[in-house]
């Protein structure tokens, strides 16, 4: 099922479920700074995907190619972005905002009345995203993530209120 398309070469979202979890993986892999540790292993993605309330999305292109995901989940009216990641190569192209703002529509519809995110402190590519799509800070968690050289770097929460 096409959802939302953003031009005619250009992306549109699909429901993606448990039978794209390779494609799914393939943005895993490749799109997440191995330094951080922020990738989810196979087993990981596939035990949530199964959890109620939770539903991934793909962003296609035309030949059906995955270019991007996200993974969510929806509990007791409150939302949480889990996952978005883009293929590298295919960046600051609107992929991104596409595939949020689609989540956005999503959990309205499924009642969800606010959505929340964790995003590491210096990941400045997704806090910029968030912030253009209404998202705005609302905690911080010291110490969250550790790096691959045992640093550690903050958590911000993000909401972004999505029904009026
Ligand atoms: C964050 C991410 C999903 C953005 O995807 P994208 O397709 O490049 O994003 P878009 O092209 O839709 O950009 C939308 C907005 O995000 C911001 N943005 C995107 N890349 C940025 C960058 N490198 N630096 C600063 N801002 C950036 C901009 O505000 C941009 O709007 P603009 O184009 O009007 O300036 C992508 O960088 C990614 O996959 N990162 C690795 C995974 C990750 O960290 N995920 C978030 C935590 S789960």
């Amino acid at each position: 099922m096409t959802i939302t398309r953003n031009g005619p070469d250009l992306a549109r979202v699909v429901v993606a479920d448990a039978r794209h979890l390779e494609a799914l993986m393939s943005i895993m892999r490749v799109g997440f700074d191995p330094h951080y540790g922020e990738a989810w292993s196979t087993a990981q993605l596939a035990g949530t995907l199964t959890l109620d309330g939770s539903f991934a999305r793909q962003a296609v292109d035309a030949n059906d190619n995955i270019q991007g995901f996200t993974l969510s989940r929806v509990v007791a009216g409150e939302a949480e972005l889990l996952l978005v990641a883009v293929d590298p190569q295919l960046r600051q192209r609107g992929i991104g905002r596409l595939l949020v703002t689609q989540v956005a529509d999503d959990v309205r519809r499924f009642g969800a009345s606010a959505m929340f995110l964790e995003v590491r402190e210096n990941n400045v590519a997704a806090r910029q995203l968030y912030r253009s799509l209404g998202f705005a800070d609302v905690g911080r968690r010291a110490n969250y993530y550790t790096g691959s050289s045992g640093e550690r770097f903050a958590a911000i929460t993000m909401r972004r209120i999505v029904l009026d």
